[in-house]
């Protein structure tokens, strides 16, 4: 990064890297999880989750691109083997449910993975506030994304 661009960073940059890292974890483990649900799911009601899950899968690996960027551009290394993926991550993966026709566990799972990815943005968004505008726009701008996914996976919960 240039050296207006680390000057204006008040934050400790080894901090945001690592929490940069744990977000970037969760987003490729979200990305596996919905895309691997997608290819699992069976049943009449499959098909109407299967796009949705193909769509968000491709956005979670959208946001660990963004989130690589930041910590490329702060002189950072995100997190390079998939076995540390799953050490780095906040939010951790929830094996995908045995019986494949179960989809109101598929759907409990996503939204608990959101609900999870709401909370550390909004948390992570908070906290840098004030000590680094580039990445606690960048959390915001995500925070922003995962609420709506959350709405759009509510709408298939029985009552809703
Ligand atoms: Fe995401
Ligand atoms: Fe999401």
């Amino acid at each position: 990064m240039g050296k207006k661009g680390k000057a204006i960073v008040k934050a400790s940059i080894k901090e945001v890297i690592k929490d940069l890292n744990a977000a970037y974890s969760d987003e490729w483990l979200a990305h596996f999880q919905y895309w691997y649900l997608a290819k699992w799911i069976k049943g009449m009601d499959a098909d109407t989750l299967r796009p949705v899950l193909e769509e968000q899968s491709a956005d979670e690996l959208g946001h660990a691109g963004k989130i690589a960027e930041r910590i490329l551009q702060l002189g950072g290394r995100p997190v390079a083997h998939p076995a540390q993926l799953l050490k780095s991550s906040g939010c951790g993966f929830k094996e995908p449910a045995l019986d494949p026709t179960d989809l109101r566990r598929v759907i409990r799972d996503v939204l608990d993975a959101e609900a999870c990815a709401i909370e550390t943005y909004s948390r992570l968004a908070e906290k840098y506030r004030g000590t680094d505008l580039v990445t606690h726009e960048l959390f915001e701008d995500l925070l922003k994304d995962e609420v709506s996914d959350e709405e759009q996976w509510e709408r298939f919960l029985p009552g809703s």
